[in-house]
């Protein structure tokens, strides 16, 4: 475990944004997305558990005012949420104004606190009958997004600081090549869109994980495995964006002028490393033995704390300003989140000192949530009562807070709420 007891005392640069981040469907509750019908949403949650449905989720639908709550206990300047399309245009071309005037009494009230909004656009749901067109399976759905994004983008637009066209639309978990290909002139033409509507900047979120190569980079073949999966999953973006040249490997590259230059600033979700082990079927190995710690029960992503990964981004990253959208851990010892966010905080700061242009960090995430199938994984600032919905702030979400009050830690705040290092609770077995 890194002792961040030692971590010397970090300051942010000034106006520094502290935020946490939220997703429509993972906190609104009754939602109407692909996600929640029985038909169409996937059957298993990740790690292979059967699938939860969201049903009322944090029951932020009605208690967003509990929500903009926590944020301002935890004195946040930012908060990146977003819209749900299946609530706004539950039918294809129906447009619902109610469910439009919910999200702008939201958004009002964020700025009648002082809180800036980063708002996204498509946080991975959209409503099922998009999703029975194919969705981002074919450009001959550009029209429906248009369509969509035409009627609420100026609605909304006096209250957005910061814009999210698509989260993460280069995960493969997530989307095929096909889709993610697509996706980016899906970002392209929401760029332009909002443009048309907006002076403040836009971005999509991107999932940075650092690709390395399991037996090191003198290892061929486990190199060349970790540049091949980085590039189809972050630089065709970034090239993308930088060129407008849309390429991958084995795909015949297409140049679409409208894409390039269509990131104002770099939108990066960042949480762990992924090791390349060329000698695999499909390339990706568990984490290594040595690094390797479990925070919650079942398997999961997280499981391992690799504050690195952040600068080694950073470094790459240097071209634009970056907000750093997401940043995270699931873990049930809330004791875990307070060294992740420690460690992390003070490698996105050594980034800042060799020349990295942040503006800010939202953590994901505000509460305990709903993890795409499953409400296991906790990655709350904020624990969420699953029969009463009641919000309490965790010991982290009172650490992340006076971080944020003080834009800046040291150790004097770290100890008030981590007395010692948790132990690494289960090594995997050899
Ligand atoms: C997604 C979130 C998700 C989080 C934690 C990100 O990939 O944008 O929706 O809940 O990671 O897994």
């Amino acid at each position: 475990m890194l002792d961040i007891f030692q971590y010397p005392e970090i300051k942010f640069p000034k106006e520094f944004l502290w935020g946490a981040t939220t997703a429509g469907v993972q906190i609104e509750g009754n939602n109407s997305s692909y996600h929640d019908s029985e038909e169409l949403a996937p059957k298993f949650a990740f790690g292979g558990m059967p699938y939860e449905f969201p049903k009322k989720a944090c029951n932020s639908y009605e208690l967003y005012e509990e929500d903009i709550k926590l944020l301002k206990s935890m004195n946040l300047n930012l908060y990146r949420m977003s819209i749900e399309w299946c609530r706004i245009e539950p039918e294809k071309g129906t447009f619902n104004e109610k469910e439009l005037k919910h999200y702008l009494t939201i958004l009002e009230r964020l700025k009648e606190e002082g809180i800036k909004v980063c708002l996204t656009l498509h946080h991975v749901s959209h409503p099922v009958w998009f999703h029975r067109k194919g969705s981002f399976g074919t450009l001959d759905n550009m029209k429906d997004w248009e369509e969509y994004l035409e009627y609420v983008v100026p609605k909304v637009a006096e209250y957005v600081d910061f814009w999210i066209v698509l989260n993460e639309l280069n995960l493969p978990f997530e989307y095929s090549l096909t889709e993610r290909l697509n996706m980016v002139q899906y970002h392209g033409r929401g760029y332009h869109i909002i443009k048309k509507y907006s002076s403040k900047p836009v971005s999509s979120a991107h999932s940075y994980s650092e690709k390395q190569p399991k037996r090191g980079y003198n290892d061929k073949l486990d190199k060349l495995m970790a540049d091949y999966i980085d590039y189809t999953e972050n630089e065709f973006f970034f090239h993308a964006i930088r060129t407008g040249e849309i390429t991958a490997p084995f795909v015949d590259a297409k140049y679409v002028p409208e894409v390039k230059g269509t990131c104002d600033y770099w939108a990066l979700n960042t949480y762990i490393r992924q090791m390349m082990d060329g000698r695999r079927e499909n390339f990706r190995s568990d984490s290594y033995t040595a690094t390797h710690f479990k925070a919650i029960e079942t398997p999961f992503y997280t499981e391992e704390i690799c504050p690195d990964i952040m600068i080694q981004m950073l470094m790459r990253m240097k071209d634009k300003p970056v907000l750093i959208t997401e940043n995270g851990i699931a873990a049930n010892d809330d004791r875990y989140r307070v060294v992740y966010i420690s460690a992390m905080l003070q490698a996105l700061n050594e980034a800042i000192r060799m020349g990295a242009d942040v503006i800010g960090y939202s953590h994901w995430s505000l509460l305990d949530n709903w993890e795409w199938g499953s409400y296991n994984p906790n990655f709350g600032l904020a624990t969420v009562d699953r029969r009463t919905f009641e919000r309490t702030l965790k010991n982290s979400g009172k650490f992340y807070g006076e971080i944020a009050k003080n834009n800046g830690y040291n150790q004097e705040i770290l100890r008030k709420y981590l007395k010692e290092l948790p132990s690494i609770i289960n090594f995997k077995n050899i």
